[in-house]
């Protein structure tokens, strides 16, 4: 009998936007304790880009597809899988396979949407705001009152930290941002500061801020380039947790300030950590976030919806930092 097949994103090879290009791939089968969705919408994540240069490659088992997140529909599901059903609207994380008609995920992972979500904002959800709450508060452990600086403040991630600072804190939140757009986009969004780093000393401007107190907590997608201006802002006690490399990833530590300031750098991925953990974190994230967009009170922060065809541009997008929030990409749009 014939693989059955489907519509998918695939890769001539590793480079540029230019190697994305709509085709066909093998349509993957739920494997033990997984379930197959039909996929509505995925979302175009920074590792995606790296991935498809080469640099950032699945983990072991996982689909070389790119794409971290789906919204979609059960359409079957592996013996020995309970509580969920044909049918149900779920949004997960997938190691890869996401540019896809279908993906396969853990049971474990999935999260329910809600009726007041469709699928695509539902696509806009799972990797970045639960990067955003895994590292903002149960990483770094941030508390009501104290500061948060985070920087990208209009990216995926970005977006979803301010609102996040603000609902479960409050928190005085501080950004960093290239632009003046996306400075305003940010203050709209709850941020107290924007400080555009292309303009100004951003560790200077937060001593400033903070009368000479320094953030409590930062979040760090730029690594090497800003482990000293980082230091030089943070706060006694204070936490800096790196998420990403986009400013390199080897630099020179004042180990001495490290100890009397009581800093804690913490380092931190969500991809590479395995289903068990990924499985505790969704649910984790379903009892003390997920309700909040059912009432409104979060809301995933949409830059453009492109169909599936059009990865390739979504990526030229994002690498130009044009986005402010996520660039989904519409695999079908009856799925609602
Ligand atoms: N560790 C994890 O588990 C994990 C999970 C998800 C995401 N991440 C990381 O989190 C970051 C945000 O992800 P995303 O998908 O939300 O990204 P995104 O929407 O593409 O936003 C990234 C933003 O970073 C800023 N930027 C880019 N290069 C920069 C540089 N060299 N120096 C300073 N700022 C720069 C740009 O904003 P401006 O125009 O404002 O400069 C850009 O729009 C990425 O680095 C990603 O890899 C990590």
């Amino acid at each position: 009998m014939a693989e059955a097949t489907m519509r998918a994103v695939v890769m001539d090879g590793f480079g540029g936007p230019e190697v994305l290009r709509i085709g066909e791939a093998p349509r993957p089968r739920a494997g033990p304790g997984q379930v197959l969705i039909r996929v509505a919408a995925t979302s175009v994540n920074r590792a995606d880009l790296q991935q498809r240069t080469g640099n950032y490659p699945p983990p072991p088992g996982e689909s070389e597809i790119l794409g971290l997140e789906v919204a979609g529909v059960i359409e079957a599901l592996s013996e020995g899988v309970s509580g969920w059903q044909v049918g149900d609207r779920v949004m997960t994380l997938v190691g890869g396979g996401g540019y896809a008609e279908y993906a396969a995920a853990p049971a474990s992972t999935l999260l329910p949407v809600h009726r007041n979500l469709d699928l695509v904002r539902a696509a806009a959800i799972t990797e970045v705001w639960i990067t955003a709450w895994l590292n903002v508060f149960l990483e770094a452990g941030l508390r009501p009152g104290e500061t948060l600086l985070v920087h990208g403040g209009a990216s995926g991630v970005g977006t979803a930290a301010i609102q996040l600072a603000k609902a479960l804190g409050p928190s005085r939140v501080i950004v960093t941002v290239g632009s003046e757009d996306k400075a305003a986009a940010c203050r709209a969004l709850g941020a107290d500061h924007a400080i555009l780093y292309k303009d100004e000393d951003f560790s200077k401007r937060v001593l400033e801020i903070t009368e000479k107190r320094g953030a409590n907590v930062i979040l760090d997608h730029i690594g090497a380039a800003y482990l000293e201006p980082n230091l030089s802002c943070l706060a006694l006690y204070g936490r800096l947790v790196i998420i990403g490399l986009l400013g390199g990833a080897k630099a020179e530590l004042n180990i001495g300030r490290l100890m009397v300031k009581r800093h804690r750098i913490i380092g931190s991925v969500l991809r590479a950590r395995p289903v068990e953990e990924k499985a505790k974190i969704a649910e984790a994230f379903r009892d003390q976030v997920l309700g909040r967009f059912e009432t409104g009170e979060l809301e995933p922060v949409i830059h453009e919806v492109l169909p599936l065809e059009q990865a390739r541009r979504a990526h030229e997008l994002m690498a130009a930092n044009a986005n402010t929030g996520k660039l989904i990409l519409q695999v079908d749009s009856t799925l609602t």
